[in-house]
């Protein structure tokens, strides 16, 4: 079987986006993502509203993706789709879809953890966007995570620290929800703070050993301040919005630097790249872009459209795995597989 001429179709649906894309070979032919407006009223994402409106969207996702690049599902080589880790409803939407489509085309189904994906999106091909060579460091920053991996190949990936609590897209959630900012609030404190002092006011950095996260600490912080400010001047949020919300910002990305400064100093990679939802914020871009030049680095951003969950990153993996000559037909996965929330790099 030739693998020159690889069409992948790819399903994300780990937790409130469905998403499909479809890839021929390394590069991406459609990447459709659903949004679900249905969370923003409750301030966070709801898990049973996630999975019926996965259930509502998959089809007309998949319809839509495959429309988009112009493909027939019988010129389909392989389905690729998130198995983990995510919400369990959410998850297995994704899981049950693409198992069916797979036995119904008669074609391999390649299972793909999510963290990795963010992680090999960097290898999608695109103009004007060059790929890490290995090894090298990836920071996955989003909203259920926040890690800081060692990649020596496509496979082969080790954590060297992460989140002990709150992941780093959730403290920009939470701070945004105490300001009154609606779900996701991570964009909105990104476009407040990009108008504001960052030095404004000073929010305490945690303590924490070695190449781990907190971010728990933070949001209560945040949360001390409001109080104590709104007490003075129930006006003080909308007059200082601006060098509030920098003032956050400017403590998150320099958490994350200072983590990334370390380990660039323990293991000696100097290549970085980042992936995950918060990888599209302002500062922590602009805090990559300058470390190039203080500290030579080569640092790696993946396109917009690969930050936020999306298929096409599962899609690449998919393709990897696919093209793998020591993976054999037999470890793809198999209909068996399950899908599993607590999925580990
Ligand atoms: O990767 P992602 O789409 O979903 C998860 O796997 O979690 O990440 C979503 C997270 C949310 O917390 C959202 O607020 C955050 O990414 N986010 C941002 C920005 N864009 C998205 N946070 C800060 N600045 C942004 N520009
Ligand atoms: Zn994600």
């Amino acid at each position: 079987m030739s693998k020159n001429n690889t069409y992948i179709l790819a399903i994300e649906s780990s937790c409130d986006d469905t998403a499909a894309a479809v890839l021929y070979n390394d590069k991406t032919l459609a990447n459709v993502v659903a949004g679900q407006a249905v969370h923003e009223q409750y301030g966070g994402v709801v898990p049973e509203l996630a999975s019926r409106a996965h259930q509502q969207n998959i089809v007309p996702v998949v319809h839509e993706a495959l429309r988009k690049a112009n493909v027939k599902k019988e010129q389909l080589n392989a389905v690729a789709f998130t198995s983990g880790p995510g919400l369990m409803g959410s998850l297995l939407v994704g899981t049950s879809f693409a198992k069916s489509l797979a036995m119904g085309l008669n074609i391999p189904l390649i299972d793909v953890n999510h963290m990795q994906a963010h992680i090999l999106a960097h290898f999608i091909d695109e103009e004007g966007f060059d790929k890490p060579q290995f090894p090298f460091l990836a920071m996955t920053i989003s909203g259920g995570h926040t890690q800081i991996v060692r990649v020596d190949s496509y496979f082969e990936m080790t954590v060297l620290g992460q989140t002990l609590d709150d992941a780093v897209g959730e403290a920009f959630d939470k701070s945004a929800k105490i300001l009154g900012l609606p779900y996701p609030g991570g964009p909105l404190i990104d476009k407040y703070a990009q108008l504001g002092n960052p030095k404004a006011y000073k929010f305490t950095k945690p303590k924490v050993g070695d190449l781990d996260f907190s971010f728990s600490g933070l949001k209560t912080a945040v949360l001390y301040f409001y109080q104590r400010e709104i007490a003075a001047d129930p006006d003080f949020v909308e007059k200082n919005r601006n060098d509030i919300c920098a003032s956050i910002q400017y403590t998150i990305v320099n958490i994350l630097m200072d983590k990334l400064k370390k380990a660039v100093k323990q293991t000696g990679i100097t290549q970085v790249a980042i992936g995950g939802g918060v990888s599209a914020n302002s500062g922590i871009r602009k805090a990559l872009k300058d470390a190039e030049g203080k500290y030579g680095w080569k640092t790696f951003v993946p396109k917009f459209e690969y930050t936020t969950d999306n298929a096409a990153m599962i899609g690449i993996v998919g393709y990897l795995k696919y093209t793998q000559n020591e993976l054999e037909a037999t470890e793809y996965a198999n209909t068996q597989v399950m899908a599993q929330s607590r999925l580990k790099l």
